[in-house]
């Protein structure tokens, strides 16, 4: 089963082209293309992601990338001569038009350089229909669903969580054209998925079955790492920027005479939700306190380090008590901050030391981030086909 699946969430614009074989429960993929456009040079100079400046760019970036995967992948064309399901090209103009009612730039490149296409042999199209910004998904959602009508595939809405989520479970790493496998899973599961949207922990008992056991009261990590890493002048995305200061300060040895310490909120309440607005607020206070600013940077890889060493402090303790009170044999981690080298190495070691016979899954840091090949695992594991005109964005989809 070949699967085109797209992905326009945030700030990642991405198509992927994957062949899969096996079962739901046990995929085998070989990715033939797989392309990801990030706009994040856009995004810097406001200091985070403008939904409508993420919305033109996703209609700029699409059509290229889909001409692109295309190419790359070397998929034939359908063998049928069928065309396209309409009459005439007036009656697929009207569809069209109205479908891109509010992606006037994406209307104009679709007409020119997609309807002359000759139609591809895949078999389905999935698309990320949310969590997300929603100007942004539904870029993504009309692109996918003209494509199903033009080209009369069956369309898969998939939530990006579930994407995140099956991305730990790749065994190889990610190279184009070549077979990957996927782990037998042993149920139940225990996801924490952190992103810049969201900090959640995930029960599964079952393939399908997903039940939320702990989530951020208000800020999610990802977005923590991104507004502290504003505060500390470091730039956007604040994830990489802040773990880059405080694996500095791991190789200044020591800074003379100071202490920098910050709370770890939520550590100790006995449920697994958690909240890192507070946190935030510490830090806002600890450099209103220093009040120099010659001061704040020479202490910044410090803060940097001691916030970092919070966020992941609280993810970790919670993810392992979770664990342990559903007796889990897997814990399996996704979303943009999986890729934090700390975390990574507090789960692998804490877990080994405590739960010797949970098995850790780690996403290959090439798919932490936003892409559309993790939209194509899920919609083949756990997707089911829709009529394209009752596919729509929900921004704040849960899983
Ligand atoms: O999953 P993702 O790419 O997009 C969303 O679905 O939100 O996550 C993006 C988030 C951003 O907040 C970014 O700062 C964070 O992931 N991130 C990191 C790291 N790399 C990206 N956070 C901590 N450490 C990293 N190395
Ligand atoms: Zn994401």
């Amino acid at each position: 089963m070949k699967i085109l699946a797209i992905e326009t969430s945030c700030d990642e614009t991405s198509v992927a082209i994957v062949d899969f074989s096996g079962t739901r429960a046990n995929p085998k993929l070989q990715v033939l293309s797989h392309l990801v456009s990030s706009q994040i040079e856009f995004h810097t100079k406001f200091g985070g992601v403008v939904p409508n400046l993420a919305k033109r760019e996703h209609e700029r970036n699409v059509v290229p990338l889909l001409q692109k995967a295309l190419k790359e992948s070397r998929i034939k064309n359908q063998e049928s001569s069928k065309r396209n399901i309409f009459s005439s090209r007036d009656s697929l103009f009207i569809i069209l038009d109205s479908l891109f009612d509010h992606e006037p730039e994406l209307l104009i490149e679709f007409k020119e350089k997609i309807i002359s296409l000759p139609i591809p042999a895949i078999d389905t199209i999935a698309v990320t229909n949310g969590p997300g910004l929603a100007p942004a998904l539904w870029v993504g959602i009309n692109f996918a669903r003209a494509l199903a009508l033009l080209w009369d595939k069956p369309l898969i809405p998939m939530n990006h969580m579930k994407g995140h989520l099956y991305s730990a479970f790749i065994e190889d790493r990610v190279q184009k054209k070549k077979h990957m496998s996927f782990a037998q899973i042993r149920f139940p599961v225990l996801a924490l998925l952190v992103s810049g949207g969201h900090t959640e922990l995930v029960l599964m008992k079952k393939f399908g079955h997903y039940r939320i056991i702990g989530e951020t009261l208000d800020d999610a990590a990802g977005e923590a790492f991104d507004k502290v890493a504003r505060m500390l002048e470091l730039g956007y995305p604040g994830g990489p920027a802040i773990a880059a200061a405080a694996k500095t300060q791991n190789e200044k040895r020591k800074t003379k005479n100071v202490d920098i310490r910050l709370p770890r909120p939520m550590l100790n309440s006995k449920d697994y939700n958690f909240s890192f607005s507070g946190l935030k607020t510490a830090v806002l206070y600890l450099l209103r306190n220093i009040n120099n600013k010659k001061r704040i940077l020479s202490l910044r890889p410090l803060i940097a380090k001691e916030f970092q060493e919070s966020v992941v402090d609280v993810l970790v303790q919670k993810t392992l008590r979770a664990a342990k009170e559903y007796r889990v044999k897997t814990i399996a981690i996704g979303g943009g901050v999986s890729a934090n080298t700390l975390l990574r190495q507090r789960l692998s070691h804490d877990i080994k030391k405590n739960m010797p016979r949970v098995r850790l899954f780690l996403p290959h840091v090439s798919v932490t981030g936003d892409n559309a090949l993790m939209i194509a695992l899920a919609a083949f594991i756990d997707g089911k086909k829709k009529a394209p005109k009752r596919v729509g964005a929900d921004a704040n989809m849960r899983l």
